[in-house]
């Protein structure tokens, strides 16, 4: 079954797998709409589309998660395939890297790799599994012990190990649904360079991601959905990034995603850090006036979120202060910086901060009962029509707020979830990558989100990879490295984002 298949051979072939007119409706919903999509060996090809366009859902169909109501899949050479289930798609060399997590925490990272294989691992010595485990991770994730349990693991670590899951089932068709959502550019490009490999390989792959600069890197052809159905379809090569955006969103976005600057800002300190250490940072001092939307920047680890912690009461202060409008805070856990007027948005959204099993109003409600509830009772009308408000404007889809969370797609619960702490109505702000796992179009709604936070006086401290993203909307910036805040510097027309990247060079080599 796994010929070599050069590029030529590839383009003369039939594609190796073929989807053809997918529809899927799921009560109220209609995620797919007559899908077509071919994916050829030696390629990779990535599917865009906004939060909820239905890219997930397609690639459960793939694997058999999802029943289509309609449509076929043909597979080269056999033709016509069925798929009911993940075991049908695996038997016939088809894997995923879901969006969802999939891992057993009590298992350690090895058991993780061959989960789900019983028949198997019968048939493979345990020394031998562990072996080939070993093996794939040496590729990906080289510092990751195969006897860890994956509950002593943080998401990035995860995300790795369930990676190395679906690559170690093999197969010649392998999705990847937003795989690096939470990897650091290093492990980023070691799953480059894994994919690259694949794709060497002659293996169809599919990769989905709403960060164009990755579309760009690993990319040979590109489908993009929007509302269920193919809007555009070819070589990575024909669309310029603006047009793709256009595709993805639907409408120009020229105007929300404009380079210009945030107009300079002279303000009243809200929120000031005088000389905080806790066990990841050393004697960080600033101040975010009312109005002001301050960036940190710096490699993932360098200690940007471990200062959002600190501000929120989860790291504790080793030494220094942090004072709210002038006043000390008492930072002992994250209910006293609630009360003292901050709200911090984690990164990890979806891992901690959803139930998914209730709804879209009960998930915005979570950790708003002051200002839901009297007495404990919940005030339903408020809740519901403030749920609804933020619906509207964050453009939560599908909007009814009665949906159960776990069937809205990845971004639209981070959207939520934003949208439950915006509610609290805090006067600090943290923000860890904000617009992670969001679409581009969702994106620029967020940057006005932020913008109006800010008019409105709040005071914003934003940490963010994304350096354009930073100069889009903060004043100030500051660059962080090993634990110290080393510079802030003015957003002014002379930052760019070559200029932040020296920056950050020069502090890191002192
Ligand atoms: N099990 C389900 N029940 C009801 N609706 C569902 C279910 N699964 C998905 N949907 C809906 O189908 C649509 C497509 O969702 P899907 O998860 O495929 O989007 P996506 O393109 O992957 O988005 P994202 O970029 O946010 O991950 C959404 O409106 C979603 O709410
Ligand atoms: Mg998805």
């Amino acid at each position: 079954m796994q010929t070599q298949v050069t590029a030529e051979d590839g383009a003369r072939r039939p594609p190796a797998l073929q989807m053809t007119g997918i529809a899927k409706r799921f009560a109220g919903v209609h995620a797919l709409k007559g899908v077509d999509l071919s994916l050829r060996g030696g390629e990779v090809h990535a599917l865009l589309g906004e939060n909820g366009a239905g890219k997930s859902t397609l690639m459960k169909v793939m694997f058999g998660i999802v029943q289509p109501d309609e449509g076929r899949i043909s597979l080269d050479p056999i033709g016509a395939v069925r798929i009911d289930g993940p075991r049908d798609a695996l038997a016939i060399g088809i894997g995923l890297v879901s969006q969802e997590l999939s891992l057993v925490p009590q298992l350690d990272v090895a058991q993780n790799i061959f989960l789900g294989r019983t028949r198997g691992l019968k048939l493979v010595p345990r020394r031998d599994f562990r072996r080939q485990a070993r093996e794939i991770l040496d590729d990906l994730a080289p510092h990751l012990q195969i006897d860890t349990p994956v509950s002593a693991l943080g998401m990035a670590d995860r995300q790795l190990v369930e990676i190395s899951r679906t690559l170690a089932r093999g197969g010649r068709i392998i999705a990847f649904d937003e795989p690096t959502s939470s990897l650091t550019p290093a492990e980023q490009e070691s799953l480059f360079a894994v994919i690259r490999r694949l794709k060497a390989a002659g293996k169809a792959i599919v990769y989905i991601s709403h960060r164009m600069n990755e579309i760009r890197a690993i990319a040979d052809r590109v489908t993009i959905l929007r509302d269920g159905e193919v809007v555009a379809s070819g070589p990575i090569g024909d669309y310029s990034e603006a047009r793709l955006n256009e595709l993805i969103a639907g409408r120009e976005l020229s105007r929300e995603m404009s380079t210009e600057k945030p107009a300079p800002l002279r303000a009243i300190p809200v929120l000031e850090l005088r000389n905080i250490s806790t066990a990841r940072i050393r004697n960080v001092s600033l101040a975010v006036g009312a109005g002001e939307i301050f960036g940190l920047s710096g490699l993932v680890g360098s200690g940007r979120s471990a200062i959002l912690r600190a501000c929120f009461g989860i790291d504790p202060l080793l030494s220094g202060e942090i004072t709210v409008g002038g006043a000390g805070v008492a930072l002992g856990k994250p209910a006293d910086a609630m009360r003292a007027g901050i709200a911090l948005i984690p990164e990890d959204r979806r891992g901690h901060a959803i139930v998914p099993m209730t709804d879209v109003e009960r998930n915005f409600g979570l950790g708003n009962h002051d200002r839901f509830a009297s007495f404990g009772v919940i005030k339903g009308a408020e809740r519901r029509r403030a749920a609804r408000r933020y619906v509207d404007e964050l453009h939560i889809r599908p909007p009814a707020i009665g949906t159960e969370m776990r069937n809205l797609s990845g971004g639209n619960q981070q959207k939520v979830v934003i949208a439950r702490w915006l509610a609290t109505g805090a006067r600090v702000f943290l923000f860890d990558e904000p617009t992670r796992g969001i679409d581009v179009g969702a994106k620029a709604e967020i940057y006005a989100l932020l913008r109006r936070l800010a008019a409105d006086g709040a005071a914003l401290l934003v940490v963010s990879s994304e350096l354009p993203e930073l100069l889009l909307i903060c004043h100030r910036i500051g660059i962080i490295s090993g634990g110290r805040l080393r510079t802030i510097v003015d957003n002014d027309a002379g930052l760019t984002e070559e200029r932040l990247i020296a920056l950050a060079a020069r502090e890191d080599n002192p």
